[in-house]
């Protein structure tokens, strides 16, 4: 694993778009497997600015989702494709029947999660962007989650369902189970970025960096991909 550590959110979200801009200048087709989160959001606010100004193009590329809450769509705001659409989408020029995420509010949950599954067998990711949980899960890859897993439905672990109370008007109204990429889903990726700051990540990151490879710190499991880049800031990499 790469690892990239800088000073401050500022300066982690700097270095993520030229990660990202060497990507899709080589590969104008690219497949972009993006994430949610307040992690990425000033990567997103970067090629918004980046497509404005340089004129950067996605209007080729395909975007693959990590994950979605069950039970919200397009017209919750809480949900992970208003959150895309929103934060990203909308401001650069993907086309929208080119970007993917599962369907939160899918009556057959299965059938979701396998059609979803074949999507991505076919949309290999250029690159998957990654955030990371404070308690190391990778999308909504909970402790204990296998390393072989594909798309699938958590139950979702009760410190993410408080991490991510903060973006709800209360504990109540976070969603209990999500659906989400497996983790030999994003292995598959040809190249993975994980970005993290501040503090509540510090833990994590030890683990992702220096803690041995296993199911219960289920981003251990990027340890043994080929080309992973991990840019971090001084606060979430303090122990490595
Ligand atoms: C988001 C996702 C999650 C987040 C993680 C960190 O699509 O899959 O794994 O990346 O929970 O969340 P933030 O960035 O809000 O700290």
């Amino acid at each position: 694993m790469k690892v990239i550590k800088v000073k401050n959110y500022e300066e982690m979200s700097e270095e993520a778009l030229k990660v990202m801009l060497s990507v899709v200048s080589e590969n104008p087709n690219a497949v972009l497997g993006l994430a949610t989160g307040s992690t990425p959001l000033g990567l997103y606010a970067k090629m918004a600015q980046d497509h404005r100004e340089n004129g950067t193009s996605y209007a080729n590329c395909r975007a693959v989702n990590l994950d979605e809450y069950v039970g919200l769509d397009a017209s919750s705001d809480q949900s992970y494709v208003y959150f895309m659409r929103e934060n990203l989408f909308k401001n650069i020029d993907i086309k929208l029947e080119n970007t993917h995420i599962e369907n939160g509010t899918a009556a057959d949950k299965e059938a979701e999660c396998a059609r979803y599954n074949a999507l991505l067998n076919e949309l290999r990711q250029d690159i998957q962007l990654l955030g990371i949980g404070s308690n190391g899960h990778i999308a909504f890859n909970e402790p204990g989650t296998a390393f072989d897993s594909v798309t699938h439905i958590v139950d979702l672990a009760e410190s993410t369902i408080k991490d991510n109370s903060r973006l709800f008007k209360s504990i109540d109204e976070v969603p209990r189970q999500a659906f989400t990429m497996g983790l030999s889903n994003i292995m598959n990726a040809k190249k993975v970025l994980i970005l993290a700051n501040g503090e509540g990540k510090a833990n994590a990151v030890r683990e992702l960096v220096k803690g041995e490879a296993r199911e219960e710190v289920p981003a251990t499991v990027l340890q043994s991909h080929p080309d992973c880049i991990l840019i971090c800031d001084e606060a979430a990499g303090k122990f490595i």
